[in-house]
């Protein structure tokens, strides 16, 4: 496998990357970045392997508003991202949660920030008010990303999560992207 430019740390700018917007033919490799996860971290709590059946279908009827891109370079897909309702309830409509994998053995290469720097322009493009993310408290990693492009932590969940045997927390974190509503005007 090629790996070439990613083995030497960050990209170069002019040399950056730019995630795209996946289809159903990334759906296998989407998921071997994913199950890895799945069988060895709490970064997930799903506990058993995504179908590529499953992601094919997810990547077929996935509505325009709630993208999943995956990053390339090199021709291989190294990593990942989605933008998913929060809840479907109606009111919740301009929330969206944001999720990030990038394959395990291509980490500290900055795939992770440009993947969910362009989930936020994106989010922000969409019109979503506010885009939070949820992390077991073990992805340090990710706590530590999402911290340094401006999400903060919002809320604590504990012992939500029960995977290998052991229970989890899960931590908010949250990013606003647009300003708050106005106050509505009195009606005399
Ligand atoms: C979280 C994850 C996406 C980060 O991807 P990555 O490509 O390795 O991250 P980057 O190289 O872009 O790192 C960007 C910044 O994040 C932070 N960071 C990344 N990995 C870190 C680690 N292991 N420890 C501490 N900080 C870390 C650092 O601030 C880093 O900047 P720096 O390298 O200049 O110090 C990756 O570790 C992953 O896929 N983890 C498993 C899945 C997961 O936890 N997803 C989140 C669930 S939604």
């Amino acid at each position: 496998m090629v790996r070439g430019s990613l083995r030497n740390g960050e990209y170069p700018v002019t040399k950056t990357p730019q995630p795209r917007l996946a289809t159903v033919a990334d759906a296998e490799a989407i998921n071997e970045i994913y199950n890895h996860y799945v069988r060895t971290s709490a970064a997930t709590f799903q506990v058993e392997d995504e179908t590529t059946e499953e992601r094919i279908e997810e990547l077929r009827t996935r509505p325009g508003n709630q993208p999943i891109i995956v990053l390339e370079a090199d021709g291989e897909i190294v990593g990942w991202g989605a933008l998913s309702p929060f809840r479907s309830r109606c009111a919740y409509r301009d929330t969206i949660e944001l999720s990030v994998y990038v394959r395990h053995d291509c980490h500290r290469r900055g795939s992770g920030r440009v993947i969910v720097h362009d989930l936020i322009a994106r989010a922000r493009s969409l019109g979503y008010h506010t885009i939070l993310a949820a992390s077991c408290e073990e992805s340090v990693a990710s706590i530590a990303l999402l911290h340094s492009l401006g999400f903060r932590e919002t809320g604590r969940l504990r012992e939500v999560g029960h995977k290998f045997g052991r229970r989890f927390d899960v931590i908010y974190l949250q990013l606003m992207l647009s300003a708050p509503l106005q106050e509505p005007k009195k009606t005399l």
